[in-house]
């Protein structure tokens, strides 16, 4: 049967899959990551998202747009590079975060199952989910993918899981390690079943809780955060489920650290974390 799960209090577990940052690396070796979302007048979640993937380490970092009317640029961030989703060539990434912010119109559900037919790794989020537990079609494509050796990572909180497992969300509390196993099962997916105590879950049987973070993070654009985090590490070539953990990890411990230092719990801002995982993060490579 599967093994118990870990406390993933051991950074170990997914240091040593991070790229070495050698001196003769060049942007190229750190991935593209296209945050794919921000639909007419949900610009801030992707933009979000795509900040925190810089702090994290991804080369180059794109935003698609989904809908109108979104910014040219981001000022305080000029190095992201912002397109509306006709515009950008998702099949040249490394990496794709898609959901923040998304929508859920036929042009939301389009964008989505052109991305579910390309061959790089996937982040899948927020709006995307529901559209996967709403369309039949997307699911089968995503848990298809998954067989095929492309797993995807799906990062549902416990109202996303309870549509895609079509049940609700108390039921998923209810047992949070058999509702994340369910799901990288249905879904041949790496799971993060966000809330207190993400249940990371890949479909291979392997799982892991995470000690960090509280609720210092219930506060709105931590998880377009948290999807940039990953969708960061994804870019970098970590394995899924290896870039799940650390995703969760050091979002905690981001907003742990902040906390310590008096900026939280009350009045964190997601925003705040990015910096933070730095920080981490180059202690820990
Ligand atoms: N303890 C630990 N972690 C927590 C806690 C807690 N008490 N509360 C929240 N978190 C963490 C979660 O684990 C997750 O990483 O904060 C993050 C919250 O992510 P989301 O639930 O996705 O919240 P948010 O970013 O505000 O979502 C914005 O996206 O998914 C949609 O419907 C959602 O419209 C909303 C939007
Ligand atoms: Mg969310």
């Amino acid at each position: 049967g599967a093994t118990g799960p870990i406390r993933l209090n051991a950074p170990a577990l997914f240091a040593p899959s991070f790229p070495a940052r050698a001196h003769a690396t060049h942007k190229g070796t750190f991935g593209s990551l296209a945050v794919v979302g921000g639909d007419t007048g949900m610009c801030g979640a992707p933009i979000l998202a795509a900040r925190a993937a810089l702090y994290t380490g991804a080369g180059k970092v794109h935003v698609a747009f989904i809908g109108v009317g979104g910014p040219a640029y981001d000022p305080p961030h000029p190095e992201l590079m912002l397109h509306s989703a006709d515009a950008l060539r998702l099949d040249t990434m490394d990496a794709l975060a898609i959901g923040c912010g998304m929508g859920d119109t036929r042009r939301a559900a389009e964008a989505l199952g052109r991305a579910l037919r390309l061959d790089v790794p996937k982040l899948i989020d927020a709006d995307a989910l529901n559209l996967v537990a709403r369309e039949a079609e997307l699911a089968a494509c995503v848990a298809a993918r998954g067989m095929a050796g492309d797993a995807c990572v799906l990062t549902p909180h416990p109202l996303e899981a309870a549509r895609l497992l079509g049940c609700d969300a108390a039921t998923i509390q209810q047992d949070r390690l058999a509702a994340a196993r369910a799901l990288a099962t249905r879904f041949s997916s790496v799971i993060v079943l966000k809330g207190a105590g993400t249940v990371i879950a890949a479909p291979d049987g392997r799982v892991a809780i995470n000690p960090t973070g509280s609720a210092a993070l219930a506060t709105g654009g931590t998880g377009d955060v948290l999807g940039g985090i990953i969708g960061a590490l994804l870019a970098q070539r970590l394995p899924r489920y290896e870039a799940a953990l650390a995703g969760a990890y050091l979002h905690g411990l981001a907003a742990d650290t902040l906390t310590e230092r008096g900026q939280g719990p009350a009045g964190l801002t997601a925003g705040e974390l990015a910096p933070v995982v730095r920080e981490l993060l180059n202690r820990l490579i």
